[in-house]
C-alpha cells in the first residue's frame, strides 16, 4: 500500500492521536522532504488495519501506536479548543513575541543546561499567569520533590505556591519516570497478546491554563527502547494539546546547546522552542534566552540576556 495516504493528512480513524496522526496531526500538510524526513523518524506503517478499541491502534505487523489521551480530569472532560492567544505571565517575554503571547493549545519545549533557570521560567509564567491573569496552573515533575520545588520558589522568589493550591488554583504532581516507561513498554509488548492492557491515565485535578512537564529528559532516561519513548512523546504532545492550555516541556541540554532535545524530534513536535543559555563571555558565565522558533507569530530573534532577581528571571527585553 502507498505509504502517502498517512501523510498527505487523509483522515483515518476518529483520533487525531492516532499513528495516522489525520489532518491536524503532524504528518498533515507535509510534502516531500518533509514528510519523508519525520516518516525516517517515525516509520512508516505498512499496511492500513486501524482497531478502533480503546487504546490500540494498529496498521501494520510492527507499527502499533498508543491511542486516547494520557490525561483525564477529575469530574470533567476536555475542553473546547480554541487558538487565542494568552500572555505568558511574563510581560518582557510577552514583549518579544509580536502577537504578546502563546496560543492556547500549544506547545513549548523550554531547553537549557543544568541551572539555566528552566524550572524558574516555568513557575514565573505559572505563578503570574494565575495572580495577575486568574488562570490555572499544574507543575508536573519526573524528578524533582514537589515539596522541595515549591520550597525554593518561595525562598528564591517569594512565590507562595503552597496558598495557591489550597485555593485550587494550583497542583503539583510527582510521577515516577520508570512507573510510565514500565506501563508503557510493557503496552506495546503486549500489543499481539490476548492481554491488552490500558494505559492508566495521569488524573489532572482541573483543566489548567498551563500545565508543566518537567522533564522530558528524564522520561526519555527511564525508557529502555528509543521508539517506545518516541511514541510515548508524541503521543504526550497530543494529549497536551487537547487540554486547549500552554504547556511548558523542559528539555535538559548542554549549557551552549546545538542540541535541544534528547531524540532531536521534540523541537519538531512542539510548536515554539525557548532556549535558555548560560554562555561564557570573556571568563564570566552569562544568561541569554532565545525564541528558537514560534509557530504562531513573529519574534524577537536572537539571544536576549537574562538576570536572576529576587522576584525571579528579569528579561532585558528592550534593545539598547
Ligand atoms: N534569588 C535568586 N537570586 C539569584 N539567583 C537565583 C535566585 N534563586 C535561584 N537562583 C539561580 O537559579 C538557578 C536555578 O534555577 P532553576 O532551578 O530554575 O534552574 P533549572 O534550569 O530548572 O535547574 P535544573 O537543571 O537543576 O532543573 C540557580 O542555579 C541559581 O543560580
Ligand atoms: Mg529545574
Amino acid at each position: 500500500m502507498p505509504s502517502s495516504w498517512m501523510i498527505t493528512g487523509k483522515e483515518e480513524g476518529n483520533s487525531g492521536a492516532d499513528f495516522g496522526m489525520g489532518k491536524k496531526g503532524i504528518f498533515g500538510g507535509l510534502n516531500g522532504a518533509m514528510a519523508k524526513f519525520y516518516a525516517t523518524i517515525f516509520g512508516v506503517p505498512k499496511e492500513k488495519e486501524v482497531f478502533h478499541g480503546p487504546v490500540l491502534v494498529r496498521r501494520g505487523q510492527n507499527d502499533v501506536a498508543l491511542r486516547g489521551n494520557i490525561f483525564s480530569i477529575n469530574n470533567g472532560g476536555l475542553p473546547k479548543r480554541d487558538y487565542s492567544v494568552v500572555s505568558s505571565g511574563i510581560r518582557e517575554f510577552d514583549s518579544l513575541i509580536s502577537s504578546g503571547g502563546f496560543e492556547k493549545s500549544s506547545s513549548i519545549l523550554v531547553s537549557g543546561g543544568a541551572g539555566t533557570g528552566k524550572t524558574t521560567f516555568t513557575m514565573q509564567s505559572i505563578y503570574y499567569s494565575i495572580v495577575e491573569y486568574g488562570e490555572k496552573g499544574i507543575y508536573i515533575s519526573f524528578e524533582e520533590d514537589t515539596q522541595k520545588i515549591k520550597l525554593h520558589m518561595k525562598n528564591n522568589y517569594g512565590w507562595d505556591f503552597d496558598a495557591l493550591e489550597k485555593k485550587g488554583l494550583f497542583a503539583i504532581l510527582k510521577i515516577d519516570p520508570v512507573e510510565v516507561s514500565r506501563a508503557v513498554e510493557e503496552f506495546l509488548l503486549n500489543k499481539n497478546g490476548e492481554l491488552r492492557i490500558g494505559l492508566e491515565k495521569i488524573e489532572l485535578p482541573f483543566v489548567p491554563d498551563k500545565i508543566v512537564v518537567d522533564s522530558l529528559s528524564a522520561l526519555a532516561i527511564a525508557f529502555s527502547d528509543d521508539q517506545n519513548y518516541r511514541k510515548y512523546i508524541r503521543e504526550l504532545f497530543e494529549s497536551l494539546e487537547a487540554l486547549n492550555c500552554v504547556s511548558y516541556l523542559i528539555s535538559e541540554t548542554e549549557q551552549d546547546p546545538k542540541i535541544y532535545s534528547r531524540s532531536g524530534v521534540e523541537e519538531f513536535l512542539a510548536d515554539a522552542v525557548v532556549v535558555l543559555y548560560n554562555v561564557n563571555s570573556s571568563g564570566k558565565r552569562e544568561n541569554a534566552i532565545e525564541i528558537l522558533k514560534l509557530r504562531s507569530s513573529s519574534h524577537r530573534k536572537g539571544l536576549v540576556p537574562y538576570y536572576f532577581t529576587p522576584k525571579g528571571i528579569a528579561i532585558q527585553s528592550k534593545k539598547t
